[in-house]
Order: C-alpha cells, then sequence, then structure tokens
C-alpha cells in the first residue's frame, strides 16, 4: 500500500509528500519518474522521482497544485493511501563523462533536478547548480542543492533573493567568465528549458533537458507524450524523459501543453472527474 508517511508544504501551492513504494526506491534512478492516481474516476499523471531512500522504501515526489488532480493529491494527509502508484517509469537520465556540469532547476524544475545534482555529485562530478524562482517564497531546496554542489547560485525575477533575473543570466555570467562546462542540464517550465537550450548552443555546450509532457500510460501506448527530435518522433514516457536539447522542438512541446487547458479549467476538483 502506497501510503503517506510525510507531507510537507515547501512553498504556497506546492507540497512534497514521502510515500511508502519499496519497489519503487530499490529501482528508482535519477531522472525517472511514478504515474499515479489518486480518485477511482481521476486522471493519470506523472511525477518526477524527486529522492529516493533504498533502505527505508520511500519515494519522496514534489509537486504544485496547478489542477484537480494535483490538488486531490495534495488535499491526502499523512496516513492516506495513493490509489494507484506505478514506476518507476521512463529512462534513468544518460548522464555523458564529464568533468564539470551546471545544473539548472527553474521553479518547481528544482525538484526533478535535485536528484541529478545528487547523483552527479555521488560520481564524482562537480556540480556547479543555478536555481531560479519568482521570488523568494517560492524557493525551495536551497539547503539541498547546497549540500550537493561545489557553488549555488539563485536567481529571482523580482530580486528578492539571489541574483535578479532569470536562471539564463546566471548562466550566461558563468559561461562569460570563461568556467569550462562540459554539460548542462535544466529542468523547469518550457520556455526555461528553451531559453537555456539556445543559449548553449550558441556556445556549443551539450545539454540535456527533462520534458513533462502530457502522460496517459507511460508505456509508449497511447501517443500522448510524443515529441519531434531532429526528425524523429520520439515518446517522452519510454524514450525519455531526459533528452539532448538542441534538436527539441520546443515550440510543439509548449503546443501540446496548452492543448488541454480549458478541459483542466473545467474539472471540479472535489470529484477529480
Ligand atoms: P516559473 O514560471 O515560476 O519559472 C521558474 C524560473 O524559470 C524563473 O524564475 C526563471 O528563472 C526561469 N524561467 C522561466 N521562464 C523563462 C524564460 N522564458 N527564459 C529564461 N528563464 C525562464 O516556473 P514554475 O511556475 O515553477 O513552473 C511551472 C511549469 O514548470 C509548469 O508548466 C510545469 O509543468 C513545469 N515543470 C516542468 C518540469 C519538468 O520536468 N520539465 C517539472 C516540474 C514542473
Ligand atoms: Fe502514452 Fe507516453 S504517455 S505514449
Amino acid at each position: 500500500m502506497n501510503k503517506i508517511l510525510e507531507k510537507k508544504v515547501l512553498a504556497p501551492t506546492l507540497k512534497q509528500i514521502v510515500v511508502n513504494a519499496p519497489l519503487i526506491a530499490r529501482k528508482a534512478k535519477a531522472g525517472q519518474f511514478v504515474i499515479l492516481r489518486v480518485h477511482e474516476r481521476g486522471e493519470r499523471f506523472p511525477l518526477t522521482i524527486a529522492d529516493y531512500d533504498r533502505e527505508k522504501g520511500t519515494i519522496t515526489l514534489i509537486f504544485q497544485e496547478v489542477g484537480a488532480s494535483t490538488k486531490l493529491l495534495g488535499n491526502l494527509e499523512v496516513g492516506d493511501v495513493i490509489l494507484d502508484l506505478v514506476g518507476p517509469l521512463g529512462k534513468a537520465t544518460k548522464h555523458p563523462h564529464a568533468k564539470r556540469v551546471v545544473c539548472i532547476g527553474g521553479g518547481v524544475g528544482v525538484a526533478p533536478v535535485y536528484p541529478e545534482a545528487k547523483e552527479l555529485y555521488e560520481n564524482g562530478v562537480e556540480v556547479i547548480s543555478i536555481i531560479g524562482a519568482r521570488n523568494k517564497d517560492l524557493l525551495f531546496y536551497v539547503d539541498e542543492m547546497k549540500k550537493v554542489s561545489k557553488e549555488l547560485y539563485i536567481t529571482t525575477d523580482d530580486g528578492s533573493a539571489g541574483r535578479k533575473g532569470f536562471v539564463t543570466d546566471a548562466l550566461k555570467d558563468l559561461i562569460l567568465s570563461g568556467m569550462e562546462i562540459d554539460c548542462v542540464i535544466a529542468i523547469g517550465p518550457m520556455p526555461m528549458m528553451k531559453a537555456v537550450s539556445n543559449l548553449t548552443k550558441e556556445y556549443g555546450i551539450y545539454t540535456i533537458v527533462s520534458l513533462n509532457s502530457l502522460m496517459v500510460d507511460g508505456t509508449g501506448m497511447c501517443g500522448g507524450c510524443r515529441v519531434t527530435i531532429g526528425n524523429e518522433v520520439k515518446f517522452a514516457c519510454i524514450d525519455g524523459p531526459a533528452f539532448e536539447a538542441h534538436s527539441i522542438d520546443f515550440d510543439e512541446q509548449m503546443r501540446r501543453l496548452r492543448m488541454y487547458q480549458e478541459e483542466e479549467k473545467l474539472v471540479d476538483c472535489k470529484c477529480g472527474e
């Protein structure tokens, strides 16, 4: 039974839960995700595994309450059980051989970038991290990211903490300082990942992003998570969600994410229908 063992509010509408899921915890790797369902008539939706503890048999999930299903999940308390939880799904992120990697998390994207930074750090790679949020109240995992990074840079859009600006401004500073960067891993909203990709393409830096595509089955059957990479069609759920960034059609991904926005607004979050 996937019982919720801990629950924490990280920022307004941003929650963290630790869930009993020994089989998933045993196999999980950075970059993988779970698909869950909270209500028997509710949708299935993916969440990246933000952390795992193989000994305790737990996984950590972080989510923003943006729609009916995430609000229902946010309403569950310690001791409650998640109806369905499947995983780990997707491919573990394939990190290139690198001495120094810049890990970038934008907004909620800090949750999925943390396990990447942690795994790189544990493998002896020098991790330089940049995390950004609209304002200081939306920043989270600062201490966690510090622990696995040689240097941590913080940006806020309004300048209420760290450097005023976007994560891309901090990245550009690092590039212009002459720092040798073997790889960038950037996870966050699609416009951020597109902006990072455009910047690193200009400087020829290998870049990985993780796509938060629409997903239904998570097994390559429904086509919901289709993504065009160069001339190829891939599925984020089985080929990703992490991909090399420079050939991704980000505009197509942004159009696909907007597809069900109207329907989402009509859903009554009390029943999850
Ligand atoms: P946000 O809009 O608050 O942005 C967070 C930070 O990203 C900003 O502070 C800024 O530094 C950077 N950023 C945003 N737009 C940028 C741009 N055009 N150029 C350069 N930098 C930019 O983010 P949020 O509200 O936390 O994010 C919500 C979105 O992130 C949702 O759409 C959600 O689906 C997505 N998300 C993606 C993943 C993933 O795996 N890729 C994971 C969690 C959430
Ligand atoms: Fe259905 Fe990927 S979620 S094909």
